[in-house]
């Protein structure tokens, strides 16, 4: 008897708490669609950010709000070329071992980008590879002897073990180096764009030898087998989402913190979203909230120039003025917003910094 009222309380909270639950939910993958995300990343590993993302966001974060007026919010000034998302891919290929590795053979590697997670409407701007080795230089082979780089396309399934690498692959690049520098750039966009469209994506194959020569053969292939534990490959991709990037072309000024005057009148208000409060810390690295301000405040009868009403909204409140029962006053809203950018972890693991329009509220106005 006691326990009925109690029960049934705790049933309805229970209730309660299941459809705010739902609510949320509900609200967090349209949030997330909007932020052109499936579904909410849960990283599994927190790997580090490359260099050129930090980069990127921090030059964004502190550019000058002129500066930001004159920039395209669509395009990578960086690299210049359009695009709002930057992407580095981790290497996912394997070092190839297959029997006796021919004389002057220092490496050969599978590179294997998987781009899978780029989305339809994305547009690929520019793919570029970076090797990187720990030094700038390392046992020379022997006096005056260089290195050869050779990157293939493999246009075929390579089954291990299968003696013959040769067939199916596709010469890409091939540099001739005496002394290996710490970190070689290589423009992959064209081979990129063609595994999104046209066929399938098999990866590349990495060759480092020593440059046959006089005395090379003398030396064997002892010289060079260190630079296997050096080796670093990512793949740079920047696109355009054409959804997102679409609207908005418009100039804009960086978002000043909206004054604090006490004021009813329509206005920017300050709010600050944290990104830990809606429980998002785990897969966004940087920036850790942002201000984003809302709209709040009357529109009264007369409108004033500051509240950047339209004709119509005018016209309403006079008409508000004369029937306030019948029609209401316009709404306080944004009228310019300004965009952020965004550096995460996306469910493939891979460092993303994606720009995004229209998230901070410059100036509100009468509508
Ligand atoms: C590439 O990633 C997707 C998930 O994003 C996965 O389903 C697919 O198996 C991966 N492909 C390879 C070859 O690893
Ligand atoms: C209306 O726009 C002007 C500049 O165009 C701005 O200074 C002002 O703050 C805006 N008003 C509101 C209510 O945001």
């Amino acid at each position: 008897m006691w326990l009925l009222p109690s029960f049934q309380a705790s049933l309805a909270w229970a209730l309660l708490s299941a459809a705010l639950a739902t609510q949320l939910s509900l609200q967090e993958s349209l949030l997330l669609k909007s932020l052109g995300l499936s579904t909410k990343p849960s990283p599994k590993t927190h790997g580090p950010v490359p260099c050129v993302l930090w980069r990127i966001f921090q030059r964004r974060k502190t550019l000058p709000s002129t500066s930001k007026d004159l920039g395209d919010a669509c395009r990578v000034e960086e690299f210049n070329v359009p695009g709002n998302i930057i992407r580095v891919f981790a290497d996912q290929g394997h070092f190839i071992h297959n029997g006796q590795p021919p004389r002057l053979l220092c490496l050969r590697k599978r590179l294997y980008f998987n781009l899978s997670v780029l989305e339809e409407d994305e547009r690929l701007t520019m793919a570029q590879l970076e090797i990187k080795f720990s030094h700038n230089s390392y046992p020379s082979p022997s006096q005056g002897q260089g290195l050869e780089l050779r990157l293939y396309r493999s246009s075929r399934l390579a089954l291990q073990g299968t003696p013959a690498p040769e067939r199916g692959q596709k010469l890409l690049v091939e540099r001739s180096f005496v002394q290996l520098h710490k970190s070689l750039v290589f423009d992959l966009s064209g081979v990129a764009k063609d595994w999104r469209t046209h066929s399938r994506n098999l990866g590349l194959i990495l060759e480092i030898t020593e440059s046959s020569g006089d005395g090379a053969s003398a030396l064997g292939s002892g010289g060079c087998t260190s630079i296997n534990s050096f080796l670093d490959t990512s793949l740079l991709v920047v696109t355009l989402s054409q959804q997102q990037c679409r609207a908005s072309r418009r100039r804009r000024r960086s978002a000043e913190p909206p004054p604090v005057t006490p004021s009813s009148l329509c206005k920017p208000r300050r709010l600050y979203i944290s990104f830990s409060d809606v429980g998002w810390e785990n897969w966004i690295i940087a920036p850790q909230g942002y201000l984003a301000n809302y709209c709040l405040g009357e529109c009264p009868f007369p409108l004033t120039a500051e509240l950047n009403s339209t004709n119509h909204a005018i016209l309403q409140t006079m008409v508000h003025s004369l029937d306030p029962e019948g029609t209401p006053q316009p709404c306080c809203v944004p009228v310019r917003l300004s965009p952020i950018s965004i550096l995460y972890y996306d469910n493939s693991d891979n460092v993303v910094l994606r720009h995004y329009e229209d998230m901070v509220v410059d100036e509100c106005g009468c509508r």
